[in-house]
């Protein structure tokens, strides 16, 4: 066993009260989203998505690609195993942990699909060797080499390069519609703050947790 027990850090960059919270989750995940994203180079848009298949759950990095009132999106290949699992079950887990701020964001939502308009807007956006690596990864899939998806997208590059390429069906964006928001800051002896809200019928609820 590698022991780590002696790896400890105080958390003492910040605090979030009830009193200067806003009423609504965005306006504070806005304000956190931008201040990690002024303080680093380090990807602010990478969180991991969990999603639950058959009773196992299966957490991976996706790319936030945009968010406002109606959710957070990201984009993937609807035949993955993530893909599956939203099929069976569109309940799914976001985090994003921003460490510069000693902080983590949870969400709690359902997914739904993008529309075919969406998808096709974002995937022309994307620069061609994106796209065409889109098209030709059977994502989550085995594959016997490397040299077999190399050839794939020599091949499908060249294609695309004369007859243009468009988004597959198997390929597009969700949108998690939040049911709760987790908001946590660290705080010096273990003490941290943790404010949910949680959507009720007439808005949004807002309450501390014991860290
Ligand atoms: C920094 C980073 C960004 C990623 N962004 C995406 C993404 O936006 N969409 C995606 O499908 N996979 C993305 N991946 C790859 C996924 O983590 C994962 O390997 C892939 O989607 C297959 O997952 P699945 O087999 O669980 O469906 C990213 C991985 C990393 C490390």
């Amino acid at each position: 066993m590698n022991n780590l027990h002696d790896d400890r850090k105080e958390y003492c960059s910040g605090e979030l009260l009830e009193s200067t919270a806003p009423k609504s989750p965005l306006e504070l995940f806005e304000a956190w989203f931008s201040e990690h994203r002024g303080s680093t180079e380090i990807d602010s848009t990478a969180m991991t998505l969990a999603t639950v298949h058959q009773g196992q759950p299966s957490a991976r990095i996706v790319l936030l690609k945009s968010f406002g009132p109606e959710g957070l999106e990201f984009f993937t290949n609807y035949n993955s195993q993530k893909g599956q699992a939203i099929s069976e079950n569109p309940s799914v887990a976001l985090l994003f942990f921003w460490p510069n701020q000693e902080r983590q964001v949870r969400v709690l939502g359902h997914a739904v699909r993008l529309t075919a308009a969406e998808n096709d807007a974002y995937f022309q956006s994307r620069p061609l060797e994106s796209r065409v690596g889109a098209v030709v990864s059977h994502q989550s899939a085995p594959v016997a080499d490397r040299a077999v998806l190399e050839e794939r997208f020599a091949q499908e590059l060249e294609r695309a390069k004369s007859h243009g390429i468009k988004c597959p069906e198997h390929w597009g964006g969700y949108r998690v519609v939040p049911q709760q928001w987790e908001f946590w800051q660290g705080r010096p002896s273990r003490l941290h703050d943790r404010l949910v809200y949680s959507l009720g019928k007439d808005g949004w609820n807002l309450e501390r947790l014991n860290p």
